[in-house]
């Protein structure tokens, strides 16, 4: 069950989110947690893209009369830090858990299916890229052939039948070995940490918590993370940055209205 703040349209559409695998699975056996944590991370890029889908239309451009550059400045950086969230999590796929999982298994090319949809989608996310960071407030459209939407058109469906289709992938991993599945997982896991950097917390951070409903289905603790880190993040890290208003939820994975939409005034 989706946890929506009220009846207007929220993160949840147009795509529609992934059910967590351990929600209707009782298997104990480690493909169950991987499949879950993969939806989990799916889920999060599901929903900022989304939430960016939702509220750009309703952003003012320049030829507006109520345009306001700041906005249109905070959503290029929304969208930057979404893209950017995007491709670490593929990075994070390719360089450590693919391939863990493919040396442990004895099944070379077992994730080549993945890795392959990755590179269909890739060339429009460095288009986005390219757009959110070089694109000044004044010029910048939502629709039209060279609106940000064009671009965004141009790769989601490739890219959320992607997130569908590697969760189906995962679920087929209960002929694996369990622990060397789970072992795997983790290895792959704990070498994605240590490629995290700080100036992650400035963009990416904020994108992941901000689409990390808390509340979805039974209500899940993804991502871990101790207690002070939202603070952290609040105070400090995301302090001052309007980028922030469009995301779904607030720091503590709790959904909230959108900030901008048919309702919003904007
Ligand atoms: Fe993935």
């Amino acid at each position: 069950m989706t946890t929506k703040p009220s009846d207007a349209p929220w993160a949840d559409e147009p795509f529609h989110l992934i059910k967590t695998p351990s929600t209707y699975l009782t298997d104990s056996h480690s493909y169950v947690h991987t499949a879950s944590e993969m939806a989990h991370s799916h889920n999060v890029i599901i929903r900022g893209l989304n939430a960016i889908i939702q509220q750009a239309p309703y952003v003012a451009i320049s030829t507006d009369k109520n345009y306001i550059a700041q906005d249109v400045k905070d959503l290029l950086f929304y969208v930057h830090s979404w893209a950017k969230m995007m491709n670490h999590h593929h990075f994070t796929e390719e360089s450590s858990i693919f391939p863990e999982i493919e040396k442990f298994s004895g099944k070379p090319g077992l994730m080549e299916g993945p890795k392959q949809q990755h590179e269909v989608f890739h060339g429009g996310v460095e288009k986005l890229l390219e757009y959110s960071s070089t694109t000044k407030p004044e010029d910048y459209r939502w629709e039209g052939p060279n609106g940000m939407k064009a671009i965004i058109d141009s790769f989601s469906k490739d890219l959320t039948d992607h997130l569908y289709s590697e969760i189906d992938l995962f679920l087929g991993f209960k002929d694996l070995d369990n622990d060397g599945l789970r072992k795997s997982w983790d290895k792959g896991e704990t070498v994605a940490k240590q490629n995290g950097n700080l100036a992650m917390l400035y963009d990416v951070f904020p994108c992941v918590l901000g689409c990390a409903d808390k509340t979805y289905e039974v209500g899940h603790t993804f991502p871990p993370l101790p207690w002070v880190v939202p603070y952290v993040i609040q105070y400090w890290f995301a302090a001052g940055n309007g980028a922030w208003r469009f995301n779904p939820c607030d720091w503590w994975g709790r959904p909230r209205p959108l900030t901008f939409g048919p309702q919003s005034g904007n």
